[in-house]
């Protein structure tokens, strides 16, 4: 009989950490990453559950101190859920976690029932609870029958309750843009128009990439080529004239005294995100038209981005953002 019952209870860990250890793996398979790799996590997990299990065996057989089935369970859950909460990284969506807990709590049930005895052990105090009629039976089972309906009853009255937080926002921080625009007194077309201050050596038009050699050069040396002669200009533009750095940073990195203002924060343009996945003529209709001219869904509204139309010349507009592009070393995106 205690033969039976010790292959029974191995078989019953070995089942609880097969399946612990499945969901891991499909985490793996699924493609890994952070700190551990899905290897290491899986290791540290079943270890953890291992451990747990291991220690409820020596509490009992060698010290005498039973610990039922009934709370071993939950601790087990809460092992786990804090092992996919916390140590697993990069996290894993709501959805993920609750089906890795869904199958873990399938594991541990199994573990709990998968012989007479440990479902006995598992399900007697439940059914004291349930039937006694002393009274620490009766009491738990007036208190189990106040709180578990009150809990529900609570979550169900807090899900209905009208909330009046904000709306999610699900801006389009770079909507499409108009084809062409309307800039003191002449029409640019921005599919075909071009930066005229991008010009190399021979005052001919440089094509995006050429300027790379004019990249990390000083343009405040005095005799400079003439492309880091606009860099220069829109340098004078974006800390003089306009102050584009009060919002948009020293370093162009979104972070000027200002910023902390705005919702949205203004462009962080050292961030690959920003201007280098933009046409030169896309930055040169937002710098124009500011954040006034964003569609709908951009919330215009919202964007404290000056239309600089308003104070800078067309040149003026042409060499900043010949300026932003030396500065952070990024080249525009191109049609082709
Ligand atoms: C009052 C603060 C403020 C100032 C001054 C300012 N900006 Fe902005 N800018 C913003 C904010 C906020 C955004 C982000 C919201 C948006 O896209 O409209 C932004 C966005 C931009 C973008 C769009 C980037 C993208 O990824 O779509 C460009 C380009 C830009 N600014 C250039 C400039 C230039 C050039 C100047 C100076 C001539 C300047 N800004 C001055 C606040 C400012």
């Amino acid at each position: 009989m205690s033969k039976y019952i010790n292959k029974a209870v191995f078989a019953q860990v070995l089942a609880l950490i097969l399946v612990i250890l499945a969901v891991p793996m499909m985490a793996w398979a699924g493609g890994g990453g952070g700190p551990f790799s899905a290897g290491t996590f899986s290791a540290i997990q079943v270890g953890l559950v291992l451990f747990a299990v291991i220690s409820a065996w020596l509490l009992k057989g060698k010290m005498g101190l039973p610990m039922p089935k009934l709370i071993q369970a939950p601790l087990l859950w809460v092992i786990c859920y804090v092992g996919f909460r916390i140590i697993l990284t990069p996290p894993i969506p709501f959805s993920l976690l609750a089906m890795y807990m869904g199958v873990c709590t399938v594991a541990i049930f199994l573990y709990c029932s998968l012989t007479t005895p440990s479902w006995e052990e598992f399900s007697h105090p439940i059914a004291v609870m349930l039937r006694e009629d002393h009274g620490t039976a009766k009491l738990s089972r007036y208190a189990t029958f106040l709180i578990v309906p009150g809990l529900i009853a609570f979550q169900t009255y807090s899900q209905m309750l009208p909330s009046f937080g904000e709306p999610i926002e699900l801006r389009t921080v770079h909507p499409a843009p108009p084809a062409s625009i309307n800039l003191h007194k002449k029409t640019y077309n921005l599919q075909t128009a071009e930066n005229p201050f991008r010009v190399g050596e021979d005052g001919n038009y440089l094509k995006v990439g050429d300027e790379a050699q004019y990249f990390g050069g000083n343009a405040w040396t005095g005799d400079v080529p003439k492309f880091l002669q606009q860099v220069q200009q829109g340098g004078t533009v974006f800390f003089g004239t306009a102050g584009c750095f009060f919002c948009h940073g020293d370093n162009l990195d979104g972070k000027g005294p200002f910023s902390f203002a705005f919702n949205p924060i203004p462009a962080n343009f050292a961030d690959p995100g920003t201007i280098s996945q933009l046409q030169e003529t896309f930055v040169f209709w937002r710098v124009a038209k500011g954040g006034p001219d964003l569609s709908r869904e951009a919330f215009p509204w919202a964007s404290a981005m000056p239309p600089w139309e308003k104070h800078l010349t067309t040149n003026e507009i042409w060499k900043v953002i010949i300026f932003e592009y030396w500065h952070t070393g990024f080249f525009p995106r191109t049609w082709g």
